[in-house]
């Protein structure tokens, strides 16, 4: 079967049942690629998407766990569906209920209990079971679904077909390792995730080359631990981030690289070289050190001191000295005093950050941070967050006024927010406002700085759509 008629076979199949699916993302940008490939599953499976919840007759919320705040938006927004759902079944309408991600995962059959309008609860591992899972749920069976299979989920999610992929724009996301062993003592997600797991070269490969078939050209390569990626080649050699990035460069079609997110610990050279070595590879690194004291990160079991990261940002830099960094921040972990909190800005200072996300430290109920003593109070850490985001974004402000005069490539990403004007991608990831033509999406074109604002750059063209390939 050619592939155009597989995918009119998926849309002939929908508009018959005439089912509609509304999903809502919360938190990364992981649960943003499951979410896609959980669409792509039920459009086999016979839902179409939809824009409007009231409309949809699957209801499916992908869930975010890692801060309290993020966890208790999904009760709220359930609270909202069940009174929408007793609104259909009054008008004759059923209106199916589901849970995913990381919610479900850490709390299962809870939100049964909590909400019951919910129907179905599938954590992160078993979403290609979904359409069978829907079925039961359907038939009136109320599912939780939290085990993690012995086949692998990635394996195991249909592929999206050609017309799907090709709609999803000229940058995209690709799952390349998931879970984390580290068990920093904040985090949830070696609980919610599980241990570390790293997708064969050759299923990441065959994706990536459907990616740029489709026309897609930046893929961001994702792991909750990305460099901590592993693999082996045909002969049994073992790979790392740096190979796979080295091996996805070679891909036809495929203008620009990057990975997130990363732990201090997994840079190893192979990756660094990588840096220097890959013009695909973008100059651009998020790599989380969460505080600059040395004590708060013994506590927090990051297993790097904060002259280590310091020292492994010089080495980065000499490899790639336009390397724009970013970070994640957390302040107020239990026993953060005034003067840890102080090497925090030191260590921030030293860095100088393009960009960076920062957090109150949220109570983990099950993670070893919970237990600890000397948890601080909610005016203490709103007061540091404050000091210590003034800091990053008057360094995030240096940075993208440092760009006014640069001669950078733009990837073209969509239209702007005026006519004749598209928005781009720059190298270090920011958005860049400049005229061109909608036919010219996915092209790279060379672009002079002239502006900079809060959250994005404008930018002249200098010579239009004359490099298909930055390498
Ligand atoms: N409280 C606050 N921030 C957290 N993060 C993870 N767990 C917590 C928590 N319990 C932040 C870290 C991590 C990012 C994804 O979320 O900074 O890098
Ligand atoms: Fe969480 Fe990242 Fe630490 Fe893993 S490395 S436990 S995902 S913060």
């Amino acid at each position: 079967m050619t592939k155009d008629m597989s995918t009119l076979l998926v849309e002939r199949q929908a508009a018959s049942l005439n089912r509609k699916v509304f999903i809502k993302t919360y938190g990364c940008q992981m649960n943003v690629y499951d979410s896609q490939r959980m669409g792509d599953a039920l459009a086999k499976d016979g839902y179409q998407p939809t824009e409007v919840m009231e409309e949809a007759d699957l209801v499916l919320l992908n869930t975010c766990h890692i801060r309290e705040k993020a966890a208790e938006k999904v009760y709220s927004t359930l609270g909202r569906l069940r009174d929408l759902k007793k609104l259909n079944a009054a008008n004759g309408r059923e209106m199916t209920i589901g849970v995913a991600g990381c919610v479900a995962q850490a709390e299962g059959a809870e939100i049964l209990r909590r909400a019951p309008s919910v129907d179905l609860v599938v954590g992160p591992q078993t979403y290609h079971r979904l359409p069978d899972l829907l079925k039961r749920a359907r038939g009136g069976e109320r599912v939780v679904e939290t085990e993690y299979p012995p086949e692998d989920k990635f394996e195991h999610l249909p592929a999206a077909a050609p017309a799907v992929t090709r709609q999803r724009g000229v940058s995209a996301f690709l799952t390349v390792q998931e879970g984390c062993d580290k068990f920093c003592t904040f985090c949830v997600v070696p609980y919610t995730r599980g241990a570390e797991v790293s997708r064969p070269l050759d299923q990441v490969v065959a994706e990536a080359e459907r990616l740029a078939a489709a026309g897609v050209r930046e893929i961001t390569l994702l792991g909750q631990n990305v460099n901590a990626w592993h693999g082996t080649d045909a002969s049994g050699r073992a790979l790392g981030l740096g190979d796979l990035l080295r091996r996805l460069s070679r891909i036809e079609g495929v203008a620009r690289l990057r990975y997130t997110t990363s732990h201090p610990r997994d840079m190893d050279d192979s990756l660094i070289e990588a840096h220097r070595d890959l013009k695909t590879l973008m100059p651009y690194l998020h790599l989380p050190v969460q505080s600059g004291s040395d004590r708060i990160l013994k506590a927090m079991n990051r297993r790097h001191t904060a002259e280590d990261y310091v020292a492994l940002i010089q080495r980065i830099r000499a490899a790639r000295p336009d390397i724009a960094l970013s970070g994640d921040f957390i302040v107020g972990f239990p026993g953060e005093t005034e003067a840890d909190f102080a090497a925090t800005l030191r260590l921030i200072e030293a860095v100088g950050y393009a960009q960076a996300y920062s957090f109150k430290y949220s109570i983990r109920p099950g993670t070893p941070g919970a237990d600890l003593p000397g948890h601080l109070a909610e005016e203490v850490k709103a007061e540091r967050l404050e000091r210590l985001q003034a800091l990053l974004m008057a360094q995030q402000q240096a940075f993208a006024r440092d760009c006014i005069g640069r001669e950078i490539d733009l990837l073209l990403e969509k239209p702007g927010r005026m006519d004749g004007q598209m928005i781009g991608r720059s190298p270090w990831l920011q958005s860049v406002f400049v005229d061109a033509k909608a036919s010219q999406i996915g092209d790279i074109v060379r672009v002079r700085i002239t502006g900079a604002g809060p959250n994005s750059l404008s930018a002249d063209v200098v010579s239009a759509g004359a490099q298909q390939k930055e390498s």
